[in-house]
């Protein structure tokens, strides 16, 4: 006959060891591909909404006239369609999106020229914007760490296209493997400063309203609140870069949403 202590301990290690395989099916299913892409998009889309929603519902709309103020409303609603929702998509398309290498490849490329589209017309806005009213060019805090967003995109662009290129590989593979540190740091710095950019080109604006008598934001008004929201939006992107980072680095991971695709696996470059 088995002792109880012995049968006591017998349940306890069969319960830690079911407690334990619990714990690794519930990780491998938070830290699947699959989850981690809606995770992803969800991140990414609620600042697009929110940005469109004080566009439309507080800023007047989008227009194009020089006879009022509204061709500037395209500035932030273009830059950050494009930082965020369209270059954030273009960065972890190779790691997330299901569908085989040489497609995700064509996405990652389209969604940049996509950005760089976006990007070009957000810029034109807002200096014809300026240019409309006879307003001074570059004195803003904002407008520099926008200078230096813009130079950082330039330049991950630029060296990019240059090395990852597949017209002439012949030369390029020792390269491409040195050039890949230099290309996570790019990438990783244009996140932090594009952040910095949109969340102090939104507090300006919310001053330039408070300054004209738009926003009284000391009075807990529902475009305070939308305000406070948007921004905070913006830097749970950030924070959501970083756990993506350390996720995709730490952690196998698991089964692809289509697992007979040919570009689903994790040393594909
Ligand atoms: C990464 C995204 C962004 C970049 C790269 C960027 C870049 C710039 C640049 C270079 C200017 C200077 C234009 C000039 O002086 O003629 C500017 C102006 C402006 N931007 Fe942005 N911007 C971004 C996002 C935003 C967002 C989300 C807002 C929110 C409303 C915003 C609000 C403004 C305002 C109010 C101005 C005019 C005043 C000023 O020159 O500072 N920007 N932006």
């Amino acid at each position: 006959m088995v002792e109880q202590p012995v049968l006591d301990m017998e349940l306890s290690v069969s319960e830690s060891s079911r407690a334990k395989r619990t714990m690794k099916l519930i990780t491998s299913i938070v830290k699947s591909r699959g989850v981690l892409l809606i995770q992803f998009e969800v991140v990414v889309l609620l600042p697009v909404l929110l940005a469109g929603w004080w566009v439309f519902g507080y800023l007047g709309g989008l227009d194009w006239s020089s006879e009022n103020s509204y061709k500037f409303n395209w500035h932030p609603l273009a830059m950050i369609i494009a930082f965020i929702l369209l270059l954030g998509n273009a960065a972890v398309s190779y790691r997330l999106f299901p569908f085989g290498r040489s497609t995700n490849k064509k996405i990652h490329a389209t969604l940049n020229l996509l950005a760089i589209v976006f990007i070009v017309f957000g810029l034109v806005a807002v200096l014809e914007y300026h240019a409309d009213w006879g307003y001074n060019n570059f004195y803003s805090l904002h407008s520099w760490c926008g200078l230096v967003t813009l130079t950082a995109f330039i330049a991950l662009a630029l060296f990019s296209a240059a090395v990852f290129q597949d017209f002439d590989r012949t030369k390029l593979t020792e390269l491409r493997g040195n050039f890949k540190p230099l290309h996570i740091f790019l990438g990783v710095f244009l996140v932090f400063s594009a952040v910095i950019a949109i969340e102090t080109g939104i507090v300006e604006k919310a001053m330039f309203r408070e300054k004209s008598g738009d926003l009284v934001w000391e009075n807990y008004t529902t475009e305070g609140f939308l305000i406070n929201l948007l921004c905070s939006s913006v830097l749970l992107v950030l924070l959501y870069t970083i756990y993506i980072l350390y996720t995709l680095s730490t952690v196998i991971v698991q089964e692809p949403l289509f697992p007979h695709s040919p570009g689903n696996s994790r040393l594909q470059t």
